[in-house]
């Protein structure tokens, strides 16, 4: 499963209500800067780390493509029950997040200033750096006891706190004793034993490390290409993948996009999805459909299977739009990365064939939601198969 937009595409969401018919759930990339959000009964639940399996009852894996801060699976694990420490695996490959990549997160987006890309401050682009530097420890590493030295030099602008540092590591020894192992050979065990996984991307494909807006992009990557190298298993285990896709956009942090809405129409739309970060609050960039972007992120993952988010907010706007072409310089075209240089100028293209204001969900999909998703499959060539139209577990519909 895999995020088709700017992340926050409803993700949390979607893995749980399809976790029932799998035996794991196994995040595959990005780290605490995911912020994927089940609702139940009203109560809401954010993970950062742990996959959105874990109200499901489900094994719990969190493979060695995820940059794995201790401070908040420890955080995140004391207000889950116990049974979801019993249910978790860990993969002794994950790269640590320590303070000093947090501080370096910081310190990086201060030098960058008016140019910043707004990242969520969590050490993810650090983290990864200093694994590709190969100077930070896997989860393995911390148990052993893992010598800092080398990351600490390379931090040296940095004011190192190293009691500080120390007492950051035994925290985090004694948080992942007993939770690190091998996903890998954990999910290629359930596979022969005919067991079914989950594998929960964060983030979405406009995030892509290589593929997405670079440089506005996170330090990972958010497709599910990744999926094999991540978990370290065959790439024919991957399966197919099922995009999510809210009906209208989203981005958190700067970059382009084509559709933002910047006036008073973002802000409504804005306040009736609660479209603030589910990490750090930030308010989240508000736009129309993106489908240039969309065939693009669908090409990218091979996605036959959609799932569409949060339906009902547009059934409180009177208007709907999508954009089916950029224009930029005179010049029309469907393609994505046509202009890629200069994504933050096109003028987006739109059509409106119908609307869904006033469209009510609690006794089925409406008509003029179906003429939605009939759009949507001609448009993307794509199968919707579930609609959400509401945060809570129950507000799902399958087609
Ligand atoms: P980083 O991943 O914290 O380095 O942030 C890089 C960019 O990705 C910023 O624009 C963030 O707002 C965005 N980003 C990172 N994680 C998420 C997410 O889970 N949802 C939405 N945007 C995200
Ligand atoms: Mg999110």
């Amino acid at each position: 499963m895999v995020g088709l937009q700017w992340g926050d595409e409803g993700k949390g969401k979607i893995v749980d209500f399809l976790a029932g018919e799998y035996d794991a759930v196994a995040r595959f990339n990005g780290g605490s800067n995911a912020g994927h959000t089940v609702v139940i009964g009203g109560r809401k639940h954010t993970f950062h780390l742990i996959p959105s399996g874990a109200l499901k009852g489900k094994e719990l894996l969190v493979g060695a493509g995820v940059v794995l801060d201790p401070v908040v699976l420890g955080e995140e694990l004391a207000i889950l029950p116990d049974e979801v420490r019993r249910k978790l695996l860990v993969d002794g490959r994950c790269s640590v997040v320590s303070p000093l990549d947090k501080e370096f997160d910081r310190a990086l987006e201060e030098m960058r200033g008016g140019s910043a890309i707004g990242t969520t401050r969590r050490g993810i682009g650090p983290s990864y750096a200093a694994r590709a530097l190969r100077l930070s420890p896997r989860a393995s590493d911390l148990l052993d006891g893992f010598d800092f030295g080398p990351l600490t030099i390379y931090y040296r602008k940095l004011a190192v706190d190293s009691a500080g540092l120390i007492a950051w590591a035994e925290d985090s020894q004694k948080l992942l004793r007993g939770l690190v192992g091998s996903v890998s050979a954990r999910i290629i065990e359930l596979d022969e034993r005919g067991g079914a996984v989950l594998f929960e991307g964060s983030q979405g494909s406009l995030l892509d490390l290589i593929h997405g807006t670079y440089p506005f992009v996170t330090s990972t990557h958010t497709t599910a290409s990744y999926i094999s190298a991540a978990l370290g298993i065959p790439p024919s285990m991957a399966g197919e993948s099922l995009g999510v896709t809210k009906c209208y956009a989203t981005r958190v942090g700067s970059g382009p996009f084509p559709t933002e809405l910047k006036g008073p129409e973002g802000e409504s739309v804005r306040s009736l999805g609660s479209e603030y970060g589910a990490t750090t609050g930030r308010p989240r960039r508000v736009g129309w459909l993106d489908l240039v972007a969309l065939k693009y992120a669908i090409r990218l993952n091979g996605t036959k299977k959609v799932a569409v988010s949060k339906v009902d907010i547009l059934s409180r706007v009177r208007e709907f739009k999508a954009c089916v072409a950029y224009r930029h310089q005179g010049t029309e075209t469907t393609d994505f990365q046509r202009f890629l240089a200069h994504l933050d100028e096109v003028e987006p293209v739109y059509e409106s064939p119908f609307s869904l204001y006033g469209a009510e969900y609690d006794r089925g999909l409406p008509d003029q939601c179906k003429k939605f998703v009939d759009y949507l499959e001609k448009q993307l060539e794509v199968k919707v198969i579930i609609v959400s139209y509401g945060d809570e577990r129950s507000k799902t519909i399958e087609l």
